[in-house]
């Protein structure tokens, strides 16, 4: 087999360089445990970007998958598929929604739920209806839609003219209400930012803007593809606030690894996309939904959502801690759930702390500038994220012992 060193010489040659990528090779993964090529064993505690749920490998999961994929993979969706009715029930049973769109990514759930809005205007003769409001800092995806709605001005420099979206600052509740306007379809929130810096929202915020966005019969869409699915300790993370919105997207934790996303609506809006007005080739298809079928009866066997909970409340108390112990280098933590944010102080920049720590043999990742992010699978235990979080200890108080010394 060739080494990682030969992989990554070959993947710098010919892999296109959009990614910055570390240089690590995996090969093969076990519940919250990951090898690289030349043997070497990590604890991931960032489950590719909150995507696997149940973890590596997990042996109902892969058997699943076997399973379908020497069954029926792909139909399209000229006609029905049985995993894809069972999910789109079961979906709607879980959530309270009546109707799942599926597709194959969060980027597409959230092209979706803007088509959703858009569309749903357009069919009472309010087409001028199309302007969103969203938030600075928050992440929905890179396509020109969805990278519309993002807030992140680095990441959609010099792809414009970009939809028309009107950012605020997130929490900003009088902010929200200037921006609304006749012209406004749809307003749309992450209930706590992943990648903008593990943020989550303040108390009280998405109920207001379910109050704004009725006031002004305009759309709550919620973007919950990296929220939703149990993470925050609830199967939606809106659930966590008691809101209702208009319409939410899924994606990441619901394939556990395999590539699926949906929009879960409302009856109400069951006829704002007729035939014609959108799909997809490969969304719903057969393989991909009886693996989020099997994903939800491991998260329901083995009390994952409620896991969450009590093991983001653990995490969450180990962050804090160490964040009370090392203060020059940790300003404090925020998340919930599984989705936990250590704060470094200006002038750490988190990306530049990964490297250290997957040296120290634990995988995290940032979320913005200078948060170290724990969103570990939801089958991690309490020892491994004991495991992580000394790891990550070392590694800041070593910094800090270079940063005094220097
Ligand atoms: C909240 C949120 N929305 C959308 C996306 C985009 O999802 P995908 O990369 O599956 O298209 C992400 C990915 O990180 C996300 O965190």
């Amino acid at each position: 087999m060739a080494s990682n060193s030969d992989l990554v010489a070959l993947a710098r040659q010919r892999l296109y360089p959009n990614y910055k990528q570390a240089p690590l090779v995996f090969v093969r993964g076990r519940g919250c445990e990951l090898f690289d090529v030349d043997g070497r064993r990590y604890l991931d505690l960032c489950a590719g970007v909150a995507v696997c749920s149940v973890g590596h490998a997990h042996p109902a999961l892969a058997r699943v998958i076997a399973d379908q994929a020497a069954t029926l993979m792909h139909v399209s969706n000229y006609f029905y598929n049985e995993p894809n009715i069972r999910l789109a029930d079961e979906l709607c049973r879980r959530s309270g929604f009546d109707r799942a769109l599926f597709c194959n990514s969060g980027t597409e759930a959230n092209e979706a739920m803007l088509k959703l809005a858009r569309h749903h205007f357009f069919g009472l003769g309010q087409g001028g209806r199309v302007r969103v409001v969203a938030f600075a800092d928050a992440f929905h995806g890179r396509t020109l839609g969805a990278l519309s709605m993002t807030g992140t001005p680095k990441y959609r420099e010099g792809f414009g003219p970009l939809g028309p979206v009107t950012h605020v600052p997130y929490g900003d509740v009088a902010a929200v209400e200037r921006a609304m306007g006749p012209d406004v379809c749809a307003i749309i929130v992450e209930p706590v930012q992943g990648e903008g810096g593990v943020q989550p929202a303040p108390a009280g915020f998405l109920a207001k803007l379910r109050s704004i966005a009725d006031a002004h019969g305009a759309l709550l869409l919620a973007d919950e593809v990296q929220t939703g699915i149990g993470r925050l300790g609830r199967f939606l993370g809106s659930d966590v606030s008691g809101v209702r919105p208009d319409a939410v997207a899924l994606a990441k934790g619901l394939g556990g690894g395999f590539p699926i996303g949906a929009m879960l609506t409302t009856e109400k809006l069951a006829g704002a996309l007729p035939p014609g007005t959108h799909g997809s080739t490969f969304g719903g298809n057969a393989l991909a939904c009886a693996t989020a079928l099997a994903v939800l009866r491991i998260v329901d066997d083995e009390g994952l959502v409620d896991g969450a909970s009590t093991k983001g409340d653990a995490l969450g108390a180990m962050l804090q801690q160490l964040a009370d112990d090392l203060p020059d280098v940790c300003e404090g933590t925020r998340g919930q759930g599984l989705l936990r944010g250590l704060v470094l102080r200006p002038g750490l920049v988190a990306r530049d702390i990964l490297p250290l720590i997957q040296e120290a043999g634990v995988l995290v990742i940032a979320a913005g500038e200078h948060v170290l992010r724990f969103a570990p699978p939801l089958v991690v235990s309490i020892a491994q994220l004991e495991e992580g979080v000394r790891a990550t200890r070392r590694v800041l108080s070593e910094l800090r012992a270079l940063r005094a010394s220097a």
